[in-house]
């Protein structure tokens, strides 16, 4: 579904994406581990087009969106979503407008049908009955529900989260991890998660891929991911042995160390 091929990107001095190959599987979840400042959340930007690399190439679903800008551009991401880390609502307009806002945006949707959407994505994400509620009268992980479901509410072929879980407590997290198994399998979408919760990662990811000096360092499937003999590994590995909700996930891999 996406094709990196020999990505390069560099701010200033600094080299963030060094020659970078990256398969992404039709409906597959990938996720996106490495250290913070690695080029992650620039790898995203790059899938959707809002960073153009200095070299290299990405096609997604056969359209080469490196090569494109200006409305050309739109038009190839129209399929796509992505939730920024933020994930801010509308302050001044209810859940039911913020939930479809792009749809609006778009245009060419009747009024009966975005109110059906936008009603769907709402029970998607476990909040119906909150269509006329402004954000400030949700909870936290609530307005992080409400900006699934205005992602969710045109349904892209390819999702792409940015630290999704990231400071929720680990209910909500859970809440949030489940949502994302529900996204892939009601849109059958592609789906892209960069997160710092190994636990998350476990939970979601078909793959794993650890990004090091630009590259892809290792990629595969969660079970064989652990067992590689990598030093970062070796560390997100405990960091998932000391998070007690992991319990089950450690048995599960029968790793000991
Ligand atoms: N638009 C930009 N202009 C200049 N430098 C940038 C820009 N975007 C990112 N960078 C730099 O590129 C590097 C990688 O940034 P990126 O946001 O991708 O990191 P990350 O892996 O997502 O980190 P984190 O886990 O903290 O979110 C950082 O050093 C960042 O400062
Ligand atoms: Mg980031």
């Amino acid at each position: 579904m996406i094709q990196i091929r020999n990505l390069w990107k560099k701010f200033g001095k600094l080299q963030v994406l060094g020659g970078m190959n990256l398969d992404i599987q039709d409906g597959e979840t990938l996720v996106i581990l490495g250290p913070s400042g690695i080029g992650k959340s620039v790898l995203l930007k790059h899938i959707i087009g809002l960073l153009k690399p200095d070299a290299g190439s990405i096609d997604v679903d056969g359209t080469r969106i490196t090569d494109l800008s200006g409305p050309k551009l739109l038009k190839a991401i129209q399929h796509m979503g992505m939730l920024f880390q933020g994930s801010a609502l509308f302050d001044s307009m209810n859940i039911e407008d913020n939930t479809g806002f792009s749809l609006h945006q778009r245009g060419g949707f009747s009024e009966a049908e975005i109110k059906d959407r936008v009603d769907y994505a709402l029970k998607v994400v476990g909040l119906e009955g909150t269509q006329k509620k402004m954000p400030s009268e949700l909870s936290g992980g609530m307005r992080k529900r409400a900006a699934l479901a205005r992602m969710i509410v045109y349904r892209p072929k390819i999702v792409l989260y940015d630290e999704p879980t990231t400071g929720l407590d680990p209910i909500i997290a859970m809440q949030i991890n489940e949502l994302i198994v529900k996204t892939k399998e009601e849109l059958k979408a592609t789906s892209v998660v960069v997160t710092h919760d190994m636990f998350s990662a476990l939970y979601v990811g078909d793959r794993l891929a650890l990004i090091r000096d630009g590259k892809i360092a290792h990629i595969d499937q969660p079970g064989e991911f652990l067992k590689i003999d990598d030093p970062m590994i070796k560390f997100l590995y405990r960091s998932i042995s000391q998070d007690p909700r992991s319990l089950k996930e450690k048995n599960q891999h029968g790793r000991s160390d």
